[in-house]
């Protein structure tokens, strides 16, 4: 695998769709964001006024404007030109103070200009699966927090949700009873590669995720030094009326499909 050949072809299948994900995001993020990323990324945070944080991933900046409204001092990179402009133009109409940055979360130098023992929280919310290699970025959030600091992250859930589930619904007709059942079906979780998924219904240039067992992923952490000290599953408490598919995850509510946790330096 070559990770900067995947890199630069990721780069560019953002910066395709980044108009796409713009709207689809809004200035406060989709269903999927408000109802699980977002809480469960908040809830971990546990943020202060005035603290420093980082937003890794930033997207559109659905998460980093929520941030900055409850009074952080923000700064918030993105490996997509077009995306970091179109972040840029929604902040500035709302009057939000961000300071986005075009950096690339495989290059460990350049997070590292951000200044070290700089932050005092990291967020990374629905990007590691993005990256084809994680530990640049944990190596430099080791050096860019405080020694109190803490990474918060959100990512799709490593044992449900990234390993491409084939999506199941059944209906049985039992003594009278009709019951609708909703599961998933995995093929693999150990050994994954690489795989080009559809992203949100709609969504333009199909991009690479990189699936990450749970001892992987959070490996790669362990790695820089960090521990993992909180954890959430968040999932569907009820059902998205009007969704795009009969089949979105709001119809199953036993799994969680995203994974939100909390990795403090040891
Ligand atoms: C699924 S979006 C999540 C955006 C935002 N954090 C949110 O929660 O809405 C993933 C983002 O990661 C960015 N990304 C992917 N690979 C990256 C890399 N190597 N360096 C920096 N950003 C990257 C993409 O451009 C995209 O904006």
């Amino acid at each position: 695998m070559d990770i900067k050949q995947l890199n630069d072809e990721g780069r560019e299948l953002w910066n395709r769709k980044a108009r796409f994900w713009d709207e689809l995001q809004g200035d406060s993020g989709n269903v999927f964001h408000r109802r699980l990323v977002e809480p469960s990324v908040l809830q971990l945070l546990e943020l202060r006024a005035g603290e420093s944080v980082l937003d890794a991933g930033c997207g559109n900046g659905a998460l980093t404007r929520r941030l900055a409204r409850a009074g952080a001092v923000v700064t918030a990179f993105d490996f997509s030109a077009v995306m970091i402009e179109l972040a840029r133009e929604r902040s500035r109409a709302a009057g939000d103070n961000v300071d986005y940055q075009l950096i690339d979360a495989t290059d460990e130098a350049a997070m590292l200009q951000l200044g070290e023992r700089r932050f005092d929280a990291i967020t990374c919310s629905m990007t590691l699966m993005d990256i084809p290699a994680v530990d640049p970025l944990f190596a430099a959030a080791s050096q860019l927090l405080k020694p109190a600091g803490r990474f918060v992250f959100s990512t799709m859930h490593p044992a449900f949700n990234s390993n491409n589930p084939i999506f199941l619904h059944e209906k049985e007709d039992r003594d009278g009873v009709v019951r609708d059942y909703f599961s998933v079906k995995l093929r693999a979780y150990l050994d994954m590669p690489p795989v080009k998924g559809s992203g949100a219904p709609g969504e333009p240039t199909p991009h690479y995720y990189y699936h990450r067992s749970l001892s992987e992923l959070l490996g790669a952490a362990f790695a820089a030094g960090f521990v993992l000290d909180a954890l959430l599953e968040p999932a569907f408490e009820a059902e998205v009326k009007d969704s795009a598919t009969s089949l979105d995850w709001s119809r199953f509510r036993q799994f969680p499909p995203i994974l939100s946790g909390r990795l403090r330096l040891s």
